[in-house]
């Protein structure tokens, strides 16, 4: 079983003013595929906070996953992307190109999305964009391809090659 962070960066949903329903719907998303929620926070979009409860779940809580949701926009206080960037040591573009190509068919709004993704140590983090809609969108898509890459990053799986090959 996998071990889940999920980091919400948002301001209105740090000091209460908005609900946090995309972390909700990332948290029950995860669970239903057999993920375990070990940390669940809402950080003001600030990128040093970002960026140290990255590191944290990381390092200390060993996480193999972290979600994050919202602030890869362009608003000036969008900063996911460049926290994620600052803690990760190896990037891993394919996820978030494959989300906005997907997304792209739903709405071109997709190509605003700054998404990244990369790799911490064993870690795989994973920004995902901050609408529930969105996010529900995105993670339906690439949940199953982002299980694989967990199996090989864990050294639980080796190889690529597809069952049915
Ligand atoms: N992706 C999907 N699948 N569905 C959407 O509705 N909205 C886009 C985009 N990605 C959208 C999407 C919009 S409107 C924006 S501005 C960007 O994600 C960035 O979102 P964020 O600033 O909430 O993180």
């Amino acid at each position: 079983m996998f071990k889940v962070g999920i980091i919400t960066s948002s301001d209105k949903g740090a000091t209460g003013e908005r609900e946090d329903v995309s972390g909700a719907i990332i948290k029950e998303m995860v669970q239903e595929k057999g993920y375990k929620v070990i940390r669940q926070v809402i950080l003001p979009d600030e990128k040093d906070l970002l960026a140290e409860e990255m590191k944290n779940m990381a390092d200390n809580l060993a996480v193999d996953l972290i979600l994050t949701t919202g602030g890869t926009g362009f608003s000036k206080r969008d900063v996911t992307p460049e926290a994620t960037i600052q803690v990760c040591d190896r990037m891993a573009p394919g996820i978030t190109d494959a989300i906005r190509y997907f997304s792209l068919k739903i709405t071109p709004r997709a190509m605003l999305s700054r998404a990244v993704a990369g790799i911490r140590n064993d870690s795989l983090i994973i920004n995902l964009p901050g609408s529930p809609k969105a996010v529900k969108e995105s993670l339906e898509f690439c949940l199953d391809s982002v299980h694989h890459g967990l199996e090989i990053l864990t050294g639980r799986d080796s190889e690529c090659a597809r069952k049915e090959d």
